[in-house]
Order: structure tokens, then C-alpha cells, then sequence
């Protein structure tokens, strides 16, 4: 085996394969108003977005080493959530890789829909696969 092979094998795979850098948009198709909130793979969660009409859109920025040591979860609520508020719909996967991904909201249901350059695993990965 060369020199560059090994270099192939030793470093590059698993930096790729065991970091993200992702951007999430979410995109509320309903004319309700729906609040949403991630938890992320380092187990923080994000600020709570508030979507009061439909086609809004809001981006969220993903990024992490070992990013699927823990699933990435999206909660979506009718009313601001508190703690121990129950979601009214939640998408949630392990999630890797360098690129985008789309989650479409609802007012009972939160799924993920486009996604390019990443890996997804062992949950909502949605329709598409990549
Ligand atoms: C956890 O991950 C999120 C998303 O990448 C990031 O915004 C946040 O700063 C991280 N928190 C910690 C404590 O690393
Ligand atoms: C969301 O959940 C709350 C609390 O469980 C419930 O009262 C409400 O009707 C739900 N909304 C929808 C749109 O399902």
C-alpha cells in the first residue's frame, strides 16, 4: 500500500465520515402558528422558532465532531413550548456529513424532506435517499 493510500484510509476517511457541518432549514407549510426546536447530537437544544405563516422559513446551522453519537431531533409544538411540554410532531435521526437538509413543519408532524451530502441513519431520513 502508498503512502497516499494510507493517508486516504488513516485520515481522511474517518474525518469525514465522524464530523458535519450542516444546514438545516425548516419550512412551516401550515397557516397555523407552530413553534419548533431542535435537540442536538451534543444533547443542547436550540432557541425556540416561532413560524406564524406558511412558507416561512428559518435556517439553522449544524456542527460538530461525532455528530452521530446522538440522534439530531426536531420538535414541533402548536403552542411555545415549556419543559416537559409533549411535541405534537418530532423528526429525528443520526445524522453525518457536509451539507443541506430541508424539514418540512406542520401543525402535528415535523419530516424531513430534501437533503444532499449527508448521512442519515435509523430514523425520519426522508423520501430521498443520500
Ligand atoms: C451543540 O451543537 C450546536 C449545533 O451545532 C451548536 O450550535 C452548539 O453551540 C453546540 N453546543 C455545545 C455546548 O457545544
Ligand atoms: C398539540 O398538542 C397539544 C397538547 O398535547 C394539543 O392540545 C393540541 O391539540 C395539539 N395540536 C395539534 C395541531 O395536533
Amino acid at each position: 500500500m502508498n503512502t497516499l493510500f494510507l493517508t486516504f484510509l488513516f485520515v481522511y476517511i474517518p474525518i469525514y465520515t465522524t464530523a458535519c457541518d450542516i444546514t438545516a432549514t425548516l419550512t412551516s407549510q401550515t397557516h397555523q402558528e407552530i413553534f419548533a426546536q431542535f435537540t442536538f447530537h451534543n444533547k443542547t437544544k436550540s432557541p425556540i422558532y416561532q413560524f406564524e405563516q406558511d412558507g416561512q422559513v428559518e435556517k439553522v446551522h449544524i456542527t460538530g465532531m461525532l455528530c452521530s453519537i446522538n440522534p439530531t431531533r426536531l420538535d414541533v409544538y402548536s403552542k411555545p413550548p415549556v419543559a416537559g411540554t409533549k411535541p405534537n410532531g418530532t423528526s429525528q435521526a443520526f445524522l453525518e456529513g457536509f451539507g443541506y437538509v430541508n424539514y418540512v413543519l406542520l401543525s402535528d408532524g415535523a419530516f424531513m424532506g430534501m437533503k444532499a451530502g449527508i448521512v442519515c441513519a435509523a430514523g425520519d431520513c426522508g423520501a430521498s435517499r443520500g
